[in-house]
């Protein structure tokens, strides 16, 4: 199985071939058949100009999702929404319209109601991607302190084959990202990282590698609750 960032470059990579085949195959060779006609002082096959036109056509909209695609690495609740091949088609379709609008726009042809409806599908994306069961309010009142000794254990089990100065892991032998989990003040200073891809969202430890439990991940959530008071 792919990972989900991995189906996100995949299709990336099938935008960015089709727009490069549309260039070599189709356009350049349109405009070589147009300036040889008019070298020649025939008349263009009104195909090529026709054809040339279509290629550039879709080129020219799906130019904003292969960028997207691009710098899609910072936005990670895209590609691991549990749709997030849903979020990708919906991101396709606001991007052309986006660029519809630009497209009028030079024709001197603007209409408003486009970027207006860009932003309301764009807020009702982001409304339908955010997540209705996020993580219970933990009950501080009842719950035992975790402690310093717990935590290391967590995170020595499950995240420093990886994020360690020396990972043991067999793919990663240099820390990922730079973040090295060998002692407790780095725990303490990578918390909110720890919060955000361990806690909220379960994509760390990476593909789950290292069996990390929903209880472990419970604790860690109520030590990061727990010093933030
Ligand atoms: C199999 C190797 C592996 C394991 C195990 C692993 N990680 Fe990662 N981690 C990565 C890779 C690769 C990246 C960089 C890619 C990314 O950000 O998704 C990363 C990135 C991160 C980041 C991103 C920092 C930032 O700038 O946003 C944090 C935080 C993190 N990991 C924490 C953890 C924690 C905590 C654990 C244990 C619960 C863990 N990781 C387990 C491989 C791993």
């Amino acid at each position: 199985m792919i990972s989900a960032r991995g189906m996100y470059i995949h299709i990336g990579a099938l935008i960015g071939t089709i727009m490069a085949g549309n260039v070599f195959t189709v356009i350049m060779p349109s405009q070589r058949a147009l300036v040889a006609a008019v070298t020649e002082g025939t008349t263009p096959d009104p195909a090529w100009g026709a054809k040339a036109k279509l290629r550039s056509t879709h080129n020219t909209y799906i130019v904003l999702p292969l960028l997207f695609i691009m710098i899609s690495s910072h936005y990670p609740m895209t590609y691991n929404h549990q749709h997030g091949w849903l979020v990708l088609v919906c991101l396709f379709i606001i991007t052309a319209a986006a660029r519809w609008y630009f497209v009028l726009r030079h024709t001197n042809r603007q209409n408003i109601l486009i970027p207006i409806g860009v932003v309301i599908a764009t807020l009702l994306l982001i409304y339908a991607m955010s997540d209705k069961n996020q993580a219970e309010p933990v009950d501080m009142s009842s719950a035992a302190l975790v402690g310093k000794a717990e935590v290391e254990t967590i995170i020595t089990t499950h995240c420093v084959g990886c994020h360690s100065s020396k990972p043991t892991d067999a793919i990663f032998t240099v820390a990922p990202a730079g973040v090295m989990l060998n002692d407790y003040a780095s725990m303490l200073r990578w918390m909110p990282a720890i919060k955000a891809r361990v806690v909220d969202s379960h994509n760390m430890p990476l593909m789950n590698k290292t069996n990390m439990t929903q209880q472990e991940r419970d604790t860690l959530g109520l030590w990061i609750a727990q010093s933030n008071q």
